[in-house]
């Protein structure tokens, strides 16, 4: 069992307390932004599964994530229509931009694979330590409980990319490389500081 309490999964850097706030005020904005991070997951495991095809485990433990991703999308589409709000264009992910510029691509396939579930890894961390961030301090009680179930199901997701980048790689190289990219993931937070318009 999890322990929402303690900082979130590893994160080296804690969300600034004022986002939740100002997030609050700008709902659309975040649901829009929200919604194509939900939209991004499904595609990111869409395309290891159409990269990696011949991994039965990253196949058989991607699929279903990519239903409940695009689960996720559809509801976060509902609460904006329960809101009257739009979806809305995409918006630019600095957030995910920096982070894929720390993917290598070059060297042995399984080192490649391994850097793209670690930064997924991330992802769904921050994401869970948003969604974290938003349950307990929103005022709508219908948020509160959808941040909840969001918090716990994206808790899982991380659970799996890292168990995957496991499967592929010695454990002590994920653990190097992880240690790394928590260290640039907590430096890209503090050089975003906080964006009122943005899940990340
Ligand atoms: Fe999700
Ligand atoms: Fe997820």
């Amino acid at each position: 069992m999890i322990d929402y309490s303690k900082n979130v999964l590893g994160l080296q850097l804690p969300s600034d307390p004022r986002w939740v706030n100002i997030a609050e005020k700008n709902i659309e904005d975040i649901l829009v932004d929200h919604a194509y991070c939900e939209q991004k997951a499904a595609s990111s495991c869409i395309s290891l599964i159409i990269m990696f095809p011949e991994k039965d485990k990253l196949v058989d433990m991607l699929t279903p994530v990519v239903a409940e991703e695009w689960n996720h999308f559809e509801r976060v589409l509902e609460e904006l229509r329960k809101r009257g709000m739009k979806l809305g264009a995409i918006r630019r992910d600095e957030y995910v931009i920096e982070l894929m510029r720390n993917e290598r691509k070059g060297g042995a396939r399984e080192r490649q694979l391994m850097d793209k579930l670690l930064i997924n890894a991330l992802i769904e961390a921050r994401s869970c330590e948003r969604f974290k961030l938003l349950w307990k301090h929103i005022a709508d009680p219908e948020l509160q409980k959808f941040y909840y179930e969001l918090m716990v199901s994206e808790a899982g997701h991380y659970k799996n990319f890292l168990q995957l980048a496991k499967e592929y790689m010695p454990e002590d190289v994920v653990e190097e490389r992880w240690q790394e990219l928590l260290k640039i993931e907590a430096d890209i937070i503090h050089s975003l500081e906080v964006r009122p318009d943005r899940m990340h």
